[in-house]
């Protein structure tokens, strides 16, 4: 069925600045902002916390089936079995978990499907790995941002300062993330061929959100 209203999807690799651009994006639009990843995340805590191996499939086949999953939208939280896991989904720990569970196919349906309710009325903007690919090949609007290596680890190591993670175990991290995205059967991360590319290693944050604002004008969903 047609959306009646646009839906914006924003991928790319870990430490991009998805998160940062798609809010920015989503706040300048008066869209709603949702971020896949958390949700990936936080259920990646919740099978920890339940003692489910996120390695093992059947274990997570079982732990789909058990799950009641709902959705705090002023938040922006996925609620799982009436818990909000959003104080600890940006930690090293929950990004580990998820990066290993995310290939799991029972829990791409689970969330996959999830996504799709929540995104159905469009004036949205959601971000992920996916999600123009997958989620919603149908958006009226793809963006796929990408950055170097180099350039990813040390935002991502940045942002993580609380977390005293050297730059070096941060910059191995990202390497094995992006293989884990990349090579899994499931939904690997890839650039939707009707995406736009926007490489903002050399950009600072303002001009990556003007240059998104400029393809939601180009495709018609700004009038200012
Ligand atoms: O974007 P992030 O680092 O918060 O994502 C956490 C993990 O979830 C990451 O390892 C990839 C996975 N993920 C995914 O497989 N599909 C999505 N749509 C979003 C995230």
């Amino acid at each position: 069925m047609k959306r009646r209203r646009p839906l914006i999807a924003i991928d790319g690799p870990s430490g991009v600045g998805k998160s940062t651009v798609a809010m920015a994006l989503a706040d300048k639009l008066g869209f709603r902002y949702i971020n896949t990843g958390a949700m990936y995340r936080a259920l990646a805590l919740a099978a920890d916390e339940a003692g489910v191996d996120v390695a093992d499939n059947d274990a997570l086949k079982r732990f789909c089936a058990s799950v009641k999953m709902g959705f705090d939208s002023t938040k922006g939280a996925l609620i799982i079995n009436g818990k909000d896991f959003s104080a600890d989904v940006k930690t090293q720990k929950a990004g580990r978990l998820a990066s290993v569970l995310s290939a799991n196919p029972s829990i791409r349906e689970l969330l996959v499907s999830f996504q799709r309710s929540l995104g159905k009325d469009g004036s949205i903007v959601m971000e992920g790995r996916d999600i123009g690919t997958v989620v919603f090949p149908d958006a009226e609007l793809k963006i796929f941002l990408d950055a170097s290596h180099e350039v990813r680890a040390e935002r991502r190591h940045l942002e993580l300062k609380g977390e005293r993670e050297t730059r070096a175990d941060v910059s191995a991290e990202i390497k094995e993330r992006d293989r884990r995205d990349t090579e899994r059967k499931e939904s690997p991360l890839k650039m939707a061929e009707d995406a736009v590319r926007i490489d903002t290693s050399e950009l600072g944050i303002i001009d990556v959100v003007e240059k998104a604002l400029d393809c939601a004008r180009k495709a018609g969903l700004v009038d200012k």
